[in-house]
């Protein structure tokens, strides 16, 4: 962020045109009471998302697909059947509601002891009742439970919030950076 090369590119006449961060949450801070009450609280069901989940999957995807915000920097590519395959290594939590239709879902990448969160989306009628914070929640239990010993996540600084979400699940945000083109903003 304060990088003395970021002012000489900006007076080159590049600007900023993303803010990304990053945040941690190692498993011995995490309150694991206080993330099943945010689990709780949610409406639906919020369970682990396995391969007969795929069209569902899918199905949520293409209808969110345009929503994330933060460009190229935090850019999310279309799921295809192989990348929307919960598997050991790409795991996937999501909530789904009394019809049955899958409404969020969160997909994290296991290397090691180290689980980094891909994405995580909410269907545009099921935002804002604490679904993304749930599914989160739930896949910091489970993933705790078998011996992950730290969270990353990460995406646009602009993007309030998954920020806050990321908060109360406590994250700690302990990397920001920015994305520089070329040209007039
Ligand atoms: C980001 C996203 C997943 C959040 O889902 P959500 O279910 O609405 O989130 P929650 O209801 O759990 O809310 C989390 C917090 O953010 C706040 N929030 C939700 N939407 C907000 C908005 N548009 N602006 C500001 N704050 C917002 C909530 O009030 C809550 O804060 P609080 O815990 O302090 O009350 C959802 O907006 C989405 O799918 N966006 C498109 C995809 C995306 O950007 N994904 C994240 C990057 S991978």
């Amino acid at each position: 962020m304060d990088d003395p090369q970021r002012e000489e590119l900006e007076r080159a006449g590049w600007h900023v045109s993303a803010r990304s961060f990053g945040a941690q949450l190692d498993s011995d801070h995490v309150d694991a009471d206080g993330l099943r009450r945010l689990v709780a609280r949610a409406e639906g069901v919020v369970r682990e998302l396995r391969a007969d989940d795929v069209d569902a999957i899918l199905t949520l995807d293409a209808a969110t697909n345009d929503d994330y915000p933060g460009s190229v920097a935090t850019r999310h590519d279309p799921l295809t059947r192989s990348s929307a395959a919960p598997s050991d290594s790409r795991r996937a939590f999501g909530a789904l509601v009394a019809d049955g239709e899958l409404v969020a879902m969160t997909f994290i990448d296991i290397h090691g002891k180290t689980a980094e969160t891909d994405f995580t989306v909410v269907h545009p009628e099921w935002r804002r009742r604490g679904v993304a914070t749930a599914v989160k929640a739930a896949s910091i239990l489970a993933l705790t439970s078998e011996g992950i010993t730290r969270f990353r996540t990460g995406g646009s600084a602009d993007n309030a919030a998954i920020l806050r979400a990321n908060a109360t699940l406590g994250y700690v945000r302990d990397e920001e950076w920015v994305t520089l083109t070329r040209g007039s903003a």
